[in-house]
Protein backbone atom coordinates (compact mmCIF):
# COMPACT_ATOMS: atom_id res chain seq x y z
CA UNK A 1 0.00 0.00 0.00
CA UNK A 2 1.21 3.43 -0.96
CA UNK A 3 2.42 4.96 2.60
CA UNK A 4 2.76 8.59 3.93
CA UNK A 5 4.79 9.54 6.88
CA UNK A 6 3.74 12.30 9.21
CA UNK A 7 5.61 14.45 11.49
CA UNK A 8 3.31 16.88 13.76
CA UNK A 9 4.15 19.01 16.88
CA UNK A 10 1.31 18.37 18.84
CA UNK A 11 0.29 15.10 20.55
CA UNK A 12 -3.70 16.42 19.91
CA UNK A 13 -3.02 17.36 16.43
CA UNK A 14 -1.59 13.49 15.81
CA UNK A 15 -4.37 12.11 17.77
CA UNK A 16 -6.97 14.55 15.19
CA UNK A 17 -5.42 12.34 12.56
CA UNK A 18 -5.49 8.58 14.13
CA UNK A 19 -8.87 9.47 14.58
CA UNK A 20 -9.69 9.92 10.96
CA UNK A 21 -7.77 6.32 10.01
CA UNK A 22 -9.00 3.05 9.98
CA UNK A 23 -7.56 -0.07 11.35
CA UNK A 24 -5.15 1.94 13.66
CA UNK A 25 -2.37 0.59 15.70
CA UNK A 26 0.54 1.96 17.65
CA UNK A 27 4.22 1.13 17.45
CA UNK A 28 6.46 2.08 20.38
CA UNK A 29 9.95 2.47 18.07
CA UNK A 30 13.26 4.83 18.34
CA UNK A 31 11.78 6.66 21.05
CA UNK A 32 8.33 7.19 19.31
CA UNK A 33 5.01 6.69 19.32
CA UNK A 34 4.07 6.11 15.87
CA UNK A 35 0.30 5.55 15.10
CA UNK A 36 -0.43 3.78 11.98
CA UNK A 37 -3.65 3.46 10.01
CA UNK A 38 -5.08 4.08 6.06
CA UNK A 39 -7.16 6.49 5.14
CA UNK A 40 -9.26 6.80 2.10
CA UNK A 41 -8.29 9.09 -0.48
CA UNK A 42 -10.25 10.67 -3.02
CA UNK A 43 -9.98 9.20 -6.22
CA UNK A 44 -8.02 6.28 -5.47
CA UNK A 45 -7.46 2.97 -3.28
CA UNK A 46 -6.57 3.91 0.45
CA UNK A 47 -3.19 5.59 1.67
CA UNK A 48 -1.39 4.22 4.66
CA UNK A 49 -0.28 7.16 7.50
CA UNK A 50 2.14 6.68 9.90
CA UNK A 51 1.81 9.84 12.74
CA UNK A 52 4.29 10.64 15.29
CA UNK A 53 5.46 13.69 17.17
CA UNK A 54 9.14 14.16 16.61
CA UNK A 55 9.99 16.45 18.46
CA UNK A 56 11.90 19.84 19.19
CA UNK A 57 15.31 20.58 17.43
CA UNK A 58 17.17 19.75 14.23
CA UNK A 59 18.35 16.45 15.64
CA UNK A 60 14.98 14.90 16.71
CA UNK A 61 13.60 16.00 13.56
CA UNK A 62 16.17 14.46 11.17
CA UNK A 63 16.23 11.17 13.64
CA UNK A 64 12.67 11.07 13.23
CA UNK A 65 12.31 11.50 9.61
CA UNK A 66 15.07 8.80 8.99
CA UNK A 67 13.30 6.73 11.06
CA UNK A 68 10.10 6.49 9.33
CA UNK A 69 11.71 6.53 5.98
CA UNK A 70 13.07 3.11 7.38
CA UNK A 71 10.47 1.50 8.92
CA UNK A 72 7.38 2.57 6.46
CA UNK A 73 9.04 3.33 3.27
CA UNK A 74 6.84 6.55 2.75
CA UNK A 75 6.24 7.84 -0.87
CA UNK A 76 6.01 11.59 1.10
CA UNK A 77 7.21 13.23 4.49
CA UNK A 78 4.96 15.66 5.68
CA UNK A 79 5.72 18.11 8.68
CA UNK A 80 3.51 20.28 10.51
CA UNK A 81 4.19 22.80 13.12
CA UNK A 82 4.54 26.26 14.22
CA UNK A 83 6.66 29.10 13.28
CA UNK A 84 7.48 32.45 13.93
CA UNK A 85 6.70 35.30 11.52
CA UNK A 86 9.47 37.06 9.94
CA UNK A 87 7.08 38.64 7.32
CA UNK A 88 5.35 41.89 8.34
CA UNK A 89 2.77 41.03 5.77
CA UNK A 90 1.95 37.60 7.61
CA UNK A 91 -0.31 36.99 10.47
CA UNK A 92 -0.78 34.86 13.13
CA UNK A 93 -2.44 31.92 12.17
CA UNK A 94 -1.52 32.37 8.67
CA UNK A 95 0.46 29.47 7.35
CA UNK A 96 4.22 29.72 5.69
CA UNK A 97 4.54 26.92 3.15
CA UNK A 98 7.99 25.54 3.04
CA UNK A 99 9.20 26.71 -0.88
CA UNK A 100 12.60 26.48 0.45
CA UNK A 101 14.26 25.71 3.80
CA UNK A 102 17.65 27.34 4.90
CA UNK A 103 20.02 26.10 8.33
CA UNK A 104 20.83 29.27 10.05
CA UNK A 105 24.54 29.20 11.64
CA UNK A 106 25.49 25.54 8.94
CA UNK A 107 28.31 26.22 6.52
CA UNK A 108 26.92 24.26 3.68
CA UNK A 109 29.82 23.54 1.54
CA UNK A 110 30.21 21.02 4.88
CA UNK A 111 27.06 19.66 5.46
CA UNK A 112 25.73 18.94 2.07
CA UNK A 113 28.58 16.54 0.98
CA UNK A 114 26.61 13.72 -0.64
CA UNK A 115 25.60 16.47 -3.01
CA UNK A 116 28.01 18.59 -3.23
CA UNK A 117 26.21 22.41 -4.09
CA UNK A 118 23.42 21.86 -2.27
CA UNK A 119 23.24 25.35 -0.79
CA UNK A 120 19.36 24.58 0.75
CA UNK A 121 15.99 22.27 0.73
CA UNK A 122 13.38 22.47 -1.03
CA UNK A 123 9.58 21.15 -0.40
CA UNK A 124 8.15 18.93 -3.47
CA UNK A 125 6.21 20.97 -6.20
CA UNK A 126 3.85 18.84 -6.42
CA UNK A 127 2.93 17.92 -2.55
CA UNK A 128 2.79 22.44 -2.13
CA UNK A 129 0.15 22.13 -4.85
CA UNK A 130 -1.80 19.88 -3.36
CA UNK A 131 -1.05 22.23 0.15
CA UNK A 132 -2.34 24.73 -1.84
CA UNK A 133 -5.57 23.41 -3.10
CA UNK A 134 -6.44 22.21 0.84
CA UNK A 135 -5.40 25.81 2.20
CA UNK A 136 -7.41 27.37 -0.09
CA UNK A 137 -10.20 24.96 0.63
CA UNK A 138 -10.04 25.58 4.36
CA UNK A 139 -9.68 29.23 3.71
CA UNK A 140 -6.58 29.74 5.26
CA UNK A 141 -3.97 32.69 4.16
CA UNK A 142 -0.75 30.91 2.96
CA UNK A 143 2.09 32.08 1.24
CA UNK A 144 4.94 29.32 -0.10
CA UNK A 145 7.97 31.09 1.03
CA UNK A 146 11.15 30.96 2.62
CA UNK A 147 11.60 28.65 6.26
CA UNK A 148 14.95 29.67 8.35
CA UNK A 149 15.54 26.18 11.09
CA UNK A 150 18.09 26.45 13.87
CA UNK A 151 18.17 24.94 17.29
CA UNK A 152 17.02 27.87 19.40
CA UNK A 153 14.05 29.76 19.40
CA UNK A 154 14.71 33.43 18.02
CA UNK A 155 12.89 35.79 20.07
CA UNK A 156 15.74 39.25 20.36
CA UNK A 157 15.38 42.16 17.77
CA UNK A 158 19.09 40.94 16.98
CA UNK A 159 18.36 37.49 16.33
CA UNK A 160 15.44 38.40 14.39
CA UNK A 161 17.87 41.20 11.99
CA UNK A 162 20.84 38.56 11.57
CA UNK A 163 18.27 35.72 10.67
CA UNK A 164 16.01 37.92 8.07
CA UNK A 165 19.50 39.32 6.95
CA UNK A 166 21.10 35.68 6.63
CA UNK A 167 18.35 33.85 5.56
CA UNK A 168 15.59 36.06 4.08
CA UNK A 169 13.50 34.26 5.64
CA UNK A 170 9.53 34.38 5.85
CA UNK A 171 9.40 32.41 9.13
CA UNK A 172 11.67 30.92 11.63
CA UNK A 173 11.81 27.50 13.56
CA UNK A 174 13.49 24.50 14.57
CA UNK A 175 13.01 21.02 12.24
CA UNK A 176 12.25 21.95 9.29
CA UNK A 177 15.45 22.29 7.45
CA UNK A 178 16.16 19.07 9.15
CA UNK A 179 12.94 16.85 7.61
CA UNK A 180 13.96 17.98 4.14
CA UNK A 181 17.45 17.45 4.35
CA UNK A 182 16.62 13.84 5.56
CA UNK A 183 14.11 13.57 3.15
CA UNK A 184 16.50 15.11 0.05
CA UNK A 185 19.42 11.96 1.64
CA UNK A 186 16.66 10.15 0.57
CA UNK A 187 14.95 11.15 -2.20
CA UNK A 188 11.72 10.90 -0.59
CA UNK A 189 9.69 14.04 -1.53
CA UNK A 190 8.93 16.08 1.92
CA UNK A 191 6.44 18.99 2.55
CA UNK A 192 6.93 21.60 5.27
CA UNK A 193 3.94 23.43 6.99
CA UNK A 194 4.26 25.93 9.47
CA UNK A 195 1.34 27.56 11.24
CA UNK A 196 2.81 31.68 12.77
CA UNK A 197 2.30 31.36 16.48
CA UNK A 198 4.44 34.15 17.07
CA UNK A 199 6.46 37.21 15.75
CA UNK A 200 9.46 35.89 16.77
CA UNK A 201 9.72 39.03 19.21
CA UNK A 202 9.57 39.14 23.07
CA UNK A 203 5.77 40.05 22.71
CA UNK A 204 5.22 36.03 22.45
CA UNK A 205 1.43 36.36 21.23
CA UNK A 206 1.99 32.49 20.60
CA UNK A 207 0.12 32.66 24.22
CA UNK A 208 -2.12 35.77 23.63
CA UNK A 209 -4.12 35.44 19.99
CA UNK A 210 -2.46 31.68 19.28
CA UNK A 211 -4.81 28.99 20.06
CA UNK A 212 -3.27 25.84 20.31
CA UNK A 213 -5.97 23.75 20.34
CA UNK A 214 -7.67 25.42 17.35
CA UNK A 215 -3.81 24.91 15.53
CA UNK A 216 -4.32 21.07 16.51
CA UNK A 217 -7.53 20.72 14.65
CA UNK A 218 -6.96 23.28 11.38
CA UNK A 219 -3.10 20.84 11.38
CA UNK A 220 -4.74 17.89 11.44
CA UNK A 221 -6.82 18.84 8.89
CA UNK A 222 -4.55 20.71 6.71
CA UNK A 223 -2.24 17.47 6.78
CA UNK A 224 -5.79 14.61 5.92
CA UNK A 225 -6.88 17.16 3.19
CA UNK A 226 -3.48 16.85 1.59
CA UNK A 227 -3.30 12.96 1.81
CA UNK A 228 -6.88 12.59 0.81
CA UNK A 229 -5.71 14.50 -3.08
CA UNK A 230 -2.73 12.35 -3.50
N1 LIG B 1 8.67 28.17 16.71
C1 LIG B 1 7.63 29.02 16.92
N2 LIG B 1 8.05 30.28 17.09
C2 LIG B 1 9.42 30.25 16.98
C3 LIG B 1 10.44 31.22 17.08
N3 LIG B 1 10.14 32.50 17.31
N4 LIG B 1 11.73 30.81 16.94
C4 LIG B 1 12.03 29.52 16.72
N5 LIG B 1 11.10 28.55 16.62
C5 LIG B 1 9.81 28.91 16.75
Amino acid sequence: MRTVAVIGALDEEVAGIASALHGVEHRDEAGLDIVHGALATRQGPDIAVAATVGGMGLVNAAATTQHLIDAFHPEAVIFSGIAGSLNPALHINDVVLGGTLRYLDSDMRLIAQWKPGTEEFHSDPHLLDLADATLNDLDVIHIVGIIASGNTFVDTPERIDQVKRQTGADAVEMEGAAVAHVAARNDVPALVIRALSDNADTEYEVFKEFDISAYADTAARITLGIVERM
